[in-house]
């Protein structure tokens, strides 16, 4: 298998890359004992320009857990691009450090940082993608299916960074996925593309759709936020336009769902309803809980 340089995006990986991660990963779950060591003396720069708490946490407490050690960036010591350039800052941090985990607006800014630095990056939430999501979404979906290959997944709201990397991920799993959309709303044209010709690869299909209805029999149905970090919409001009896309109870039960996803921060009562994310058939604590697994089999891959 190819060494991985830096997880920028899932498409960057071929299925047997992605596959050993979600293997790596349920291994470093089940045995932290046996990783408690990977990164001694290693450190990781941990780079936001924007908000997070899952992101935050499950880095810092995962690179402790692997013996490593997180240093915490924010842009009140100098933002990114401004008080010097991100290529300036790639290289400095490349000094110091072993890694770099960084959340930006433009992705493009994550690839800077990989071009000009000289240590791994990870993309941990970039304006196109979302992989350590993607990875933590499908490390849940495979501890309650053993062939993802069988399975349907559905995508519903607004087509965004976590759909790309969802979609990536089913299509390397040669997974069947929906992804169902008001109009205008879609994921980008280019990644529904190149996630199709995976798909087909794989065995799989990505299908979109304005109907809910398409959703029908998944066996999981994931939402997220009508109104990502960075976009500049206001939630009174969107909302009677996702009304019908909201996850509630009479959707669970109509179109016969399996189990219920969203990579949080939740709207309650926008996306989903409080009944749905509380319900039994959610596995958003899962899924956060896996970020942090996900990741660290990432870490481990990159810098182990
Ligand atoms: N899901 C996720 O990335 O959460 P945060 O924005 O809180 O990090
Ligand atoms: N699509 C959301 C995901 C947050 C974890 C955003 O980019 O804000």
């Amino acid at each position: 298998m190819n060494k991985l340089e830096h997880f920028l995006t899932i498409k960057d990986l071929t299925q047997s890359q992605f596959l050993a991660l979600i293997d790596l990963a349920k291994d470093v779950k089940a045995n932290p004992a046996k990783y408690s060591q990977t990164l001694a003396g290693k450190s990781i720069v941990t780079l936001y320009e924007k908000q997070s708490l899952r992101t935050r946490v499950t880095f810092d407490i995962g690179i402790a857990k692997l013996g490593g050690h997180s240093v915490y960036l924010d842009q009140n010591n100098g933002a990114l691009g401004k008080r010097e350039s991100v290529a300036d800052f790639a290289k400095n941090i490349s000094c110091w450090a072993d890694g770099i985990v960084a959340r930006t607006f433009s992705h493009q800014t994550c690839e800077e940082l990989a071009q000009a630095g000289t240590v791994p990056v990870v993309n941990s939430l970039s304006d196109m993608y979302h992989p350590c999501q993607g990875m933590a979404d499908f490390l849940s979906l495979a501890e309650k299916f053993d062939d993802l290959s069988k399975i349907k997944l559905a995508y519903i709201g607004d087509g965004n960074n976590v759909t790309h990397s969802l979609m990536f991920a089913a299509a390397l799993c040669g997974s069947d996925m929906v992804v169902v959309c008001p109009q205008g709303c879609f994921p980008d044209g280019q990644v529904v593309l190149e996630a199709q010709a995976i798909a087909e690869q794989h065995g799989g299909t990505l299908t979109l759709s304005c109907d809910p209805q398409a959703a029908k029999g998944a066996d999981a149905i994931y939402t997220d936020t009508w109104i990502s970090m960075g976009d500049d919409v206001s939630y009174d001009d969107i909302k009677d336009k996702f009304a019908p896309y909201q996850v509630n109870e009479s959707m669970m039960s109509d179109l016969g769902i399996g189990y219920f996803m969203h990579c949080q921060p939740a709207h309650i009562d926008q996306e989903v309803t409080q009944a749905v994310f509380d319900g039994e058939q959610s596995l958003v604590l899962r899924q956060a809980e896996n970020r942090m697994h996900a990741q660290n089999a990432v870490l481990i891959t990159l810098l182990g």
